[in-house]
């Protein structure tokens, strides 16, 4: 077989030129379904590169009928043929094969991917395969392209990638129960006067876990450099199975010195309408997709956050609509209770029906960082809350102020000696500054259309689930 420089299939039915009409071209994929008759066969090939499967047509009187058994759905094949315009629906071109490797055969019998129309519970279950499927192969590329797309928001708003430790020895933060990192010996650890674990003898020569934010660290950059952002896997121990958690998920932290809540919030608001602009106007094949097979409100829904201002509410307001809704929520509703999904979700799909901003929350249910209001009750929390997902943004206007900033850690019984590193930033050269964290799954989610986190993410991480 000739050896011919590969094209991919998107820039076959995308880019190709007039004069590549007539001509030999080579491409390599896998096959997706093959039907025909006794004297042809048309088989759909996949490469990944787009959601739509080039048309392979296979004149069968040249091949070895041999080849064309081990032609099935799964196999990987290599082929040059004829690049010609299509006649069928929907295609532009399509390529009349002139020569074929059998790369990799997949048994009809036991490939798992035989039939179309798999359930995605089932498809968790073959998560090493499910890239195969054009859903997953559809919600991997929107995942490239938004984590691309945070990068280049970042880098052309003046904003310095900072990576913060994974391994961390603070657990400040409070945000969730915490992954213990230890090289001790689970059966047989070294032990204190007062028969503890002798975290000394460990690794670090102190306990330390999986990090379940970078702010703390971010907040160290922003000192210096003024506006940062991490974006990195974080982990929580919480053992909450729902549609919306994840115990390994990745999250982007902007920081930025200078700033004051209100800004804060003018910077969410932004950035998520610029990621979700960027996904319509450069992923369009893979949303129509999704469109389709999920969600037929999925692009009116993304072409509605671009549209319109989201509404700014503080939590007291939030609360006092909640409690004239008349809803009966599973959780009640009261003054100082952290809100659940239900809550949110009724705020935002039925009340506003527009995403909601929450500011001012009781400081009982937000983390020691937060800027004290002066009502001495309220925090500069904000939350983003979008439909059918909830909280997709979390931050805040951090408290600046070291005695301020001292009683709080006093009052939450957070010891001085864990976080001397943190207080040294309003010891030297303090600033107003403030930040949030987006959950990455919970964009991808929400941009996709998907219902379950877990279809989002390559390889999920939840209670019981770390197969692959
Ligand atoms: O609200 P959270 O806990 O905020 C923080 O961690 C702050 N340090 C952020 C900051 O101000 N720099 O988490 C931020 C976001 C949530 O709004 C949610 O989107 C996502 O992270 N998130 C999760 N996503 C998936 N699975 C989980 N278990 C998540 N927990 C939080
Ligand atoms: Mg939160």
């Amino acid at each position: 077989m000739d050896q011919i420089k590969r094209r991919t299939i998107k820039d076959l039915l995308k880019a190709h030129k007039a004069e590549d009409i007539g001509t030999i071209v080579n491409v390599k994929g896998w096959v997706r379904t093959k039907r025909g008759n006794k004297n042809v066969a048309f088989v759909a090939l996949n490469d990944g590169s787009i959601v739509h499967s080039i048309q392979i047509v296979l004149d069968l009187a040249n091949f070895d009928e041999e080849v064309i058994k081990l032609i099935t759905t799964g196999a990987c094949i290599n082929v040059n043929g004829t690049l010609v315009e299509s006649l069928g629906q929907g295609q532009s071109v399509e390529i009349q094969a002139t020569a074929i490797e059998i790369y990799g055969s997949a048994d009809a019998e036991t490939y798992p991917l035989q039939k179309k129309g798999h359930t995605l519970e089932f498809l968790r279950e073959i998560a090493h395969l499910r890239p195969r499927t054009n859903t997953f192969g559809a919600v991997l590329r929107i995942r490239h392209a938004m984590a691309f797309a945070i990068h280049k928001y970042f880098n052309d708003n003046g904003f310095y990638y900072l990576h913060t430790p994974i391994i961390t020895g603070s657990d400040a933060e409070g945000a969730g129960a915490m992954f213990r990192v230890t090289t001790l010996d689970a059966q047989n650890p070294p032990l204190n006067e007062e028969k503890h674990v002798d975290y000394k003898q460990d690794f670090f020569g102190k306990e330390t876990n999986l990090t379940v934010s970078g702010q703390l660290e971010a907040e160290l950059g922003a000192m210096a450099l003024s506006n940062v952002y991490t974006f990195g896997p974080t982990f929580r121990a919480e053992n909450s199975n729902t549609p919306r958690h994840l115990a390994e998920f990745w999250m982007i932290e902007p920081e930025v010195a200078f700033c004051e809540i209100q800004d804060d919030m003018d910077l969410a608001e932004d950035f998520l309408k610029y990621l979700i602009r960027y996904a319509l106007t450069n992923c369009i094949d893979d949303l129509e997709f999704l469109n389709k097979m999920y969600d037929e409100e999925l692009i009116t829904r993304l072409n509605f956050i671009v549209d319109n201002d989201f509404v700014r509410l503080d939590y007291t307001e939030g609360i006092e609509i909640l409690l004239a809704s008349g809803q009966k929520f599973e959780f009640p509703v009261s003054w100082g209770v952290d809100l659940q999904s239900e809550h949110e979700r009724y705020l935002v799909e039925k009340h506003f029906k527009k995403p909601v901003i929450l500011t001012n929350y009781p400081k009982d249910i937000k983390a020691f960082y937060m800027k004290m209001n002066e009502d001495g009750k309220t925090v500069r929390a904000m939350d983003v809350l979008f439909p059918k997902i909830g909280e997709i943004i979390g931050g805040s206007q951090r408290e600046e102020n070291l005695e301020k900033l001292l009683k709080r850690i006093t009052e939450m019984g957070i010891p001085e000696k864990d976080v001397w590193w943190y207080l040294d930033t309003r010891r030297f050269g303090t600033a107003p500054h403030s930040g949030f964290g987006l959950g990455f799954e919970r964009l991808i989610l929400f941009v996709t259309g998907m219902s379950n986190i877990r279809d989002v993410i390559p390889f999920p991480r939840t209670p019981m689930n770390a197969e692959f």
